[in-house]
């Protein structure tokens, strides 16, 4: 089958490969209809997560067709139309029990690796390097999905691919964002970044009653996309003072909830950008959090800063100070996705959560490469590249 892989730093290209096997008595395999690129996959393109090899099948969010069932499947036949999460959980370890799926301890079929780098191996996720399992990607004909009763979830009818193809990843990252961020009702929340995660992630917010929610980014075209469909405020950090803004919109007391939806390649102003570009490069950190900071920073005492923005090892310049000292509660995690899906499935047949503003720009496997160049570079007003094997 054909299917789009990684060759190397920044380089993807159309392979053929061997056909999916049902492995597990528990796997179904999938016919993709939808997959799509996410910010995570810029940091694997990147070589910012180097633990890829050359001709892995990437790409984790996807929604497809059942075309094989395991023997010990019950919740999905042939033909079932379903949204996977991008990460993979057993559904029966002490960390699924307590629903925090990525964090499974037998979704991973490679700890080794993520053992040595953050002392305990995380589940896995597909397409997405040989820490978190090497599992074959999604951006693909077919794909086997492990644990199927687990992480599959069958469609509505009445939900389009555009709309459910986002319950697989960006959507329950959002809202766990919001959710374990601590949003109440009345909350003033800020998220920096308004990619596809950032978008959703202000979207749950209001849903879960918050008075204000603030989109925070340096492109115009994704801020005017959180005022039109997901109903937020919108700062853009180049063109304005955050912090005095922020306070402005917060009565003076900065805002309740901070989350941060960019991850270990943001942008920021002046010499800090360059000194942790500078340092990155050299692998004196892996990561750039200006995002982060500028949460903690800028965050009310005693609030709550939610990172959902990925980091892969150290970061430089950490506000540990700003954080003590201000009583702040800081969290973050890859997403537990499982939990929240089905929730996001009834939300989009219901209309309260529309998704299909993101998927910018839709192409076929075989123009993989240019996709992801546009996603990367931002554009044509990309958000997210949806691609049709
Ligand atoms: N925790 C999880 O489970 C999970 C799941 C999916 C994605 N992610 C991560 O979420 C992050 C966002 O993903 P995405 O698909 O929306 O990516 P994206 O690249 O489309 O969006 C990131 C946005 O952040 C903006 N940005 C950069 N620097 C900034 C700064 N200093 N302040 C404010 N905004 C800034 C960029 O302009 C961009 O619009 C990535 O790091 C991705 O890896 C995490
Ligand atoms: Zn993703
Ligand atoms: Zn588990």
């Amino acid at each position: 089958m054909k299917a789009l892989c990684w060759e190397g730093v920044n380089k993807v290209a159309v392979e053929n490969v061997p056909d999916p096997q049902i492995r597990n008595s528990g796997d179904v395999i999938v016919k993709v209809l939808r997959s799509v690129t996410c910010g995570s996959d810029l940091h694997l393109l990147g070589g910012y997560i180097p633990f890829m090899r050359q001709g892995d099948v990437i790409g984790h969010e996807f929604l497809g067709e059942v075309v094989e069932v395991g023997p010990d499947v019950r919740n999905h036949s042939v033909g079932d139309r379903v949204v996977v999460s991008s990460f993979i959980a057993c559904g029966k370890c002490w960390h699924c029990r307590r629903e925090e799926y990525s964090l499974c301890d037998n979704g991973n079929t490679n700890p080794d690796i993520t053992e040595t780098l953050w002392g305990q191996a995380v589940g896995g996720c597909y397409g997405y390097s040989h820490a978190m399992g090497g599992f074959a990607g999604s951006h693909a004909e077919y794909t086997r999905v492990p644990f199927a009763d687990v992480g599959a979830f069958t469609v509505p009818e009445s939900v389009s691919n555009e709309r459910a193809l986002f319950a697989s990843d960006a959507g329950p990252t959002g809202w766990m964002g919001a959710d374990l961020g601590g949003v109440k009702p009345g909350d003033v929340v800020a998220v920096w970044g308004a990619g596809a995660v950032g978008q959703m992630a202000a979207r749950a917010a209001t849903l879960l009653g918050a008075d204000r929610v603030i989109c925070i980014d340096k492109y115009d075209y994704r801020l005017v996309m959180a005022e039109r469909y997901v109903g937020a405020e919108t700062l853009n950090f180049e063109r304005t003072d955050v912090g005095a803004e922020l306070l402005e919109r917060s009565g003076g007391r900065g805002p309740d909830v901070c989350i941060e939806a960019v991850g270990m390649e943001a942008d920021a102003d002046g010499a800090q950008h360059v000194y942790d570009k500078v340092k990155q490069q050299l692998r004196l950190e892996t990561d750039r959090a200006a995002a982060v900071r500028s949460a903690i920073y800028n965050c009310r005492k005693g609030g709550s800063v939610f990172i959902l923005g990925v980091f892969a090892g150290v970061v430089d310049k950490f506000p540990l100070g700003a954080m003590m000292n201000k009583g702040l509660t800081v969290r973050g995690a890859q997403m537990y996705g499982q939990r929240y899906t089905p929730m996001l499935l009834e939300r989009m047949a219901r209309g309260e959560l529309v998704t299909e503003h993101l998927a910018t720009h839709t192409m076929s496997l075989d123009d993989g490469s240019q996709g992801y160049r546009m996603f990367k570079e931002k554009l044509d007003d990309c958000v997210r590249t949806v691609f049709v094997p």
